[in-house]
């Protein structure tokens, strides 16, 4: 299916965001399957192929349903020529209000480095606080992710918690998970 039929989300300059569908398990599964893609996430292990298929796309698929196609993991595609580039997402806790939310981005090797982390994410900050009345969205990444950090700070984001989740260690955890944080703006009614 070629992007421009795809159910859209959010376009940028550059980037076309769109909810994945039943038929895109082999993109997720490629881009789980490369060890840097995954280093700060497993350590550099593989999402095996099928749990990506029995648990991973049907519960995002299930998180349309039950934000009604308002939050969730979306595919990013390139919006010259429709290479899938990963993902981002804008995400409120299972039980949690829908004005604090979660973002993250997960994208593709050959993609990086190009500033689409950032371009996709100010977008989605964008949307959140204009069109989704979000309030607070906040994103965490190991404390050694630099180009993670890297993204969150550029996004104008605080840090506000450096901690250690209770997970089986990985390379650079002894460092610890960092929490950032930003509100949206206020607006000044000049009165
Ligand atoms: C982290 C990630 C999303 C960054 O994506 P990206 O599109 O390359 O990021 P951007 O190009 O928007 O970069 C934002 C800034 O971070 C810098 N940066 C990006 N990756 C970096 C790295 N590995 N080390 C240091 N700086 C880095 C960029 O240079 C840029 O700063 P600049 O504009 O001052 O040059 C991407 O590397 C990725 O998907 N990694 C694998 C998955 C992952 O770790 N996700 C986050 C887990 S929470």
């Amino acid at each position: 299916m070629s992007p421009s039929r795809m159910a859209e989300y959010l376009e940028t300059d550059r980037l076309l965001l769109r909810h994945f569908t039943e038929n895109d398990a082999e993109l997720l599964v490629e881009l789980d399957s490369d060890s840097e893609v995954m280093r700060y996430l497993s350590g550099g292990v593989p999402t095996p192929p099928e749990r990506i298929h029995r648990e991973v796309l049907p519960r995002l698929l299930g998180q349309y349903e039950k934000w009604d196609g308002r939050f969730g993991l979306v595919a990013a595609h390139e919006r010259a020529g429709g290479e899938f580039i990963g993902w981002f997402i804008l995400r409120p806790k299972a039980d949690g209000p829908t004005d604090e939310v979660e973002l993250g981005y997960r994208l593709r090797k050959a993609a990086w480095g190009k500033g689409y982390a950032t371009e996709g994410s100010a977008a989605l900050l964008h949307k959140a606080f204009t069109e989704l009345g979000v309030r607070m969205v906040w994103a965490e990444t190991m404390f050694v992710n630099r180009g993670s950090r890297n993204v969150m700070e550029k996004l104008g984001m605080t840090h506000v918690q450096t901690y250690w989740p209770d997970l089986p260690p990985i390379e650079g955890s002894e460092h610890g998970e960092v929490r950032y944080e930003i509100v949206a703006p206020t607006t000044d009614l000049g009165v």
